[in-house]
């Protein structure tokens, strides 16, 4: 059945934020931070460990790091693609980490500059490094359905990538739908899932960006995969969100619809919408901008 508990992990201020024209001060991260782990969100990935050329936006990573590491109500992994992003991730306070491989040898040339394989071999690197200093990682796998530049993604890929991730010790797995092709039937949860032996294993879990398609399966399919026994969903407040390197990215499922949705149906998030609300509202303000959460603006209209 639907569990009773769903865990959602708040991706906005680095995979949301990562992606903005504009950099964002760092004293406004850390003010969005602060509020969405108020809310009652469980985990909040706070930035990113990588090469500044490569994500300006997210070059104040050791400062939003300093600012919030003394937060003790909620989990704050941080990216890094290395172990010299590891190394720095661990010195500015960080907790948690993540890896991020992909699924399509595409979209890993044009993310991280390397091959899949390449990618694992340095993600083994920091997995090792990670264990020493008994830091949990999260692992990524990009492109699951389709590559904007490959097309579709053969699912036997998504479960080797997937398998090595999770041999080489990370505690959870985040499948992501880059740039939100997948359709409900077709590829969630029958299509990819049953291609996973894993499922049963690992709290595999599922980031759906709000194209069509990824409204469609964030409204019911969910459901399904729910069934399956996946209780763990990435998504971003306000909808912020879009990888700078996934031409087409359409940006994420928002939070304050995943947990408008999980309150309709009487599944738990701890999270207080009305507070994620506002949170919302605080970086869209700052970002001049509507809030992509349907919610947020419906409910403001109420
Ligand atoms: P590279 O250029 O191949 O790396 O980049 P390199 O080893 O040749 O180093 C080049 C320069 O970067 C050197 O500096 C290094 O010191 C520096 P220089 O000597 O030229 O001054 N460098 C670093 N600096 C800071 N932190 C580091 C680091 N590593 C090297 N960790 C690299 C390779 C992986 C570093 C680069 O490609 C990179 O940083 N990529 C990150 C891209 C990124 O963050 N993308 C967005 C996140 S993924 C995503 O959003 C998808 C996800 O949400 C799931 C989904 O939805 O699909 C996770």
């Amino acid at each position: 059945g639907i569990p009773k508990f769903v865990k959602i992990v708040e991706v906005g201020p680095r995979d949301g934020l990562q992606n903005e024209k504009n950099i964002v001060p760092t004293s406004v991260k850390v003010e969005l931070i602060r509020r969405l782990v108020s809310s009652g969100l469980p985990v909040v990935e706070a930035t990113s460990f990588v090469s500044p050329k490569w994500v300006p936006q997210l070059a104040d990573a050791k400062d939003v790091m300093k600012a919030v590491c003394d937060i003790e109500d909620a989990r704050l992994p941080v990216l890094t693609p290395n172990v010299k992003g590891f190394e720095a991730a661990v010195a500015a306070g960080a907790k948690e980490v993540a890896i991020f491989a992909s699924a399509s040898e595409s979209f890993s040339k044009s993310n991280i500059n390397c091959s899949i394989e390449e990618s694992l071999a340095r993600y083994r690197a920091v997995c090792l490094a990670a264990k020493e200093h008994s830091v949990p990682v999260r692992g990524y796998v990009s492109c699951v359905v389709g590559c904007p530049v490959e097309g579709a993604i053969p699912p036997s890929k998504v479960a080797y990538v997937a398998k090595e991730l999770y041999d080489m010790g990370c505690f959870e797995i985040s499948l992501g739908d880059t740039i939100g092709v997948g359709t409900p039937v077709k590829h969630w949860p029958l299509g990819i899932l049953s291609h996973f032996s894993l499922a049963q294993k690992i709290d595999s879990e599922v980031r759906i960006p709000s194209t069509l398609a990824g409204v469609v399966v964030a409204q019911i399919p969910k459901l399904s995969m729910f069934q399956m026994g996946i209780s763990t969903v990435d998504s971003s407040v306000a909808g912020l969100g879009g990888c700078p390197y996934a031409k087409g990215a359409s940006g994420n499922v928002a939070t304050e619809d995943v947990v408008y949705m999980l309150n309709g149906l009487g599944v738990k998030t701890n999270v207080d919408l009305a507070k994620l609300m506002l949170a919302g509202e605080f970086i869209s303000n700052h970002l001049g901008r509507q809030s992509g959460s349907k919610t947020a603006v419906a409910l403001c209209r109420v």
